[in-house]
């Protein structure tokens, strides 16, 4: 299938969802400190978007309960918000999808509660970092081979697993849109990327070497069948003749 092109007025409206997003997830890492739930950081969002005139886009779709996903530790992807509280050490993933106007944006980020141990400080640089390389990646001409092949070098540059399963997106009205971002792939492969096109890249990270998960019985949560812990960061870019544009980095 097609991307949905969108054009410049479209694309500002993106990152004006884009902004109010960004703001939400600063507040998130203001208020993340031992002892705090998820769940109150979900609240915090539902008001936070009320206040300025959007909406949690996540919350009913396909029957997802919440305003954000909130995957604690071993947790890697879509965790409800819950009552326990955050410990010491934690990582935890928060992924939001704002609506402004019927224009959507969608951005994740892994916050750590207090100090991590090195080698979680060490991925969660590093995804960070793959995340950025896939991004500088996404200019017309290149293809979606060349974002997914950015990611993977990165991954086994530090011999990380990378969530196979879990993949970027278009973006736009809808939150999947056509084409698939995968986190992997070969240079010069795949769909050619063009100006107009907005896309989520959001590369997880683990230091399991396969990276393998498996769902709950929620049919949501993901975890590490090893147990091991991941990381997540996400932004919501718009291809266009000047480069990327990344529309939910507050800029
Ligand atoms: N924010 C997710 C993504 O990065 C999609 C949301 S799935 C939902 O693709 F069900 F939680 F909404
Ligand atoms: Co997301």
């Amino acid at each position: 299938m097609d991307p949905i092109l969108k054009t410049k007025e479209e694309i500002s409206y993106m990152q004006e969802a884009g902004r109010i997003l960004h703001n939400c997830h600063k507040l998130i890492e203001q208020r993340l400190a031992p002892g705090v739930t998820t769940r109150d950081m979900d609240e915090l969002v539902e008001e936070f978007l009320a206040k300025n005139g959007a909406t949690p886009e996540q919350k009913g779709y396909k029957g997802y309960p919440y305003a954000t996903c909130a995957s604690i530790n071993e947790v890697v992807c879509h965790g409800f918000p819950s009552e326990r509280e955050l410990a010491e050490g934690d990582v935890v993933t928060i992924d939001m999808v704002v609506n402004k106007d019927g224009w959507l944006a969608d951005s994740a980020w892994t916050y750590g509660i207090g100090e991590q141990r090195r080698t979680i400080r060490k991925l969660m640089k590093r995804t960070e970092k793959a995340l950025h390389r896939a991004i500088a990646q996404a200019v017309p001409g290149n293809t979606l081979g060349d974002i997914g092949n950015a990611i993977e070098r990165s991954a086994r540059l530090y011999r990380y697993g990378i969530v196979k399963p879990l993949i970027g997106h278009g973006i736009g009205q809808y939150i999947h849109e056509p084409p698939n971002v995968l986190p992997y792939g070969k240079r010069g492969t795949g769909q050619m990327l063009t100006e107009g096109m907005v896309i989520t890249i959001e590369p997880i990270f683990t230091k399991g070497s396969s990276g393998v998960v498996v769902w709950d019985e929620d049919g949501w949560t993901v975890r590490t069948v090893d147990g091991s812990w991941g990381v997540q960061y996400e932004h919501t870019i718009a291809i266009t003749s000047n480069g990327p544009r990344i529309l939910t980095d507050g800029t």
